[in-house]
């Protein structure tokens, strides 16, 4: 059989920020699976070199801290030069380096906001930025944002701050998708539940449909949709990649 979605991205260039393991890394080695040339980044440089060494010559490591605006820069004229003009970007670093200890809001300093807000909000528009105007001028762009379902559901997990980040990001995907889809552009997201990597995990997927939890595979085949050319006519959506947790 002929003529189905192949999902293709062979001569596409991408970068995923955070790829140095977990999510990230599933995502940008399915990435080189469908051909594309990976731009793996992360903040540790030894991690994002683990990345690329798996996935193989179609890939090379990149290290930047998104959060700054001139490294961020820097890294994607240095991706230009080596691979070429980034086609996708998978906006996935959003677990603050120095760590994540839950914490309830009444008892967080006002510093301690400022690493969710500025990894999942700045972080996001700075790489965004630096990658939009050339995906514009090409006419073909796919900006994907690796969101949570935190950005929807409140909890009492001490994740306050968190969720505010995940929420803004989505706030601008849906504006930015809104501004750039007439230049081919595509923006978007994908909400994850309850992940393979969280303590505790059978109990917190108890009342989870599918009655497990998720893998960066499960989040990679989302993602490989979304930068896919069969995506074209969907922008400014948030996929929900949950194993059915939250069903609206
Ligand atoms: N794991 C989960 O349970 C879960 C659930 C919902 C959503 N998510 C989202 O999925 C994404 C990936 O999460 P993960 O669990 O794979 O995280 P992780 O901590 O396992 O990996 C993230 C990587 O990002 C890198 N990183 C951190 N700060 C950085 C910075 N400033 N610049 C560049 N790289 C940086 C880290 O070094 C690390 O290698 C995040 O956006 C997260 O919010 C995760």
């Amino acid at each position: 059989m002929s003529g189905g979605p192949d999902y293709d991205l062979s001569g596409k260039v991408a970068l995923v920020t955070g790829a140095g393991r977990y999510i990230g890394r599933g995502v940008a080695e399915a990435l080189a699976r469908r051909g594309a040339k990976v731009a793996v980044n992360d903040i540790h440089i030894d991690r994002a070199a683990q990345t690329a060494d798996a996935i193989g010559a179609d890939a090379q490591a990149f290290a930047a801290d998104i959060c700054d605006v001139e490294a961020v820069g820097a890294m994607v004229a240095d991706i230009e030069k080596s691979l070429g003009p980034v086609d996708i970007l998978v906006n996935n670093a959003g677990i603050p380096d120095a760590g994540f200890p839950p914490k309830p809001f009444r008892e967080m300093e006002v510093d301690e906001w400022h690493k969710f807000i500025d990894l999942n909000l700045y972080g996001t528009m700075y790489a965004t930025r630096a990658v939009l105007d050339g995906m514009c001028e090409r006419k073909w762009g796919r900006i994907i944002i690796i969101s949570s379902e935190a950005w929807r559901t409140g909890t009492n997990f001490g994740i306050s701050l968190y969720g505010a980040a995940k929420a803004g990001a989505l706030g601008f995907m849906r504006h930015l998708a809104a501004e750039v889809g007439p230049d081919g552009v595509t923006a978007n997201a994908v909400a994850l539940g309850i992940m393979d990597n969280l303590p505790g995990i059978d109990a917190l997927t108890r009342h989870n449909p599918v009655a497990r939890a998720g893998s960066p595979e499960d989040v990679a085949a989302a993602v490989i949709y979304l930068a896919s050319s069969e995506a074209s006519w969907v922008t400014g959506q948030t996929i929900p990649v949950n194993g059915g947790q939250i069903t609206f």
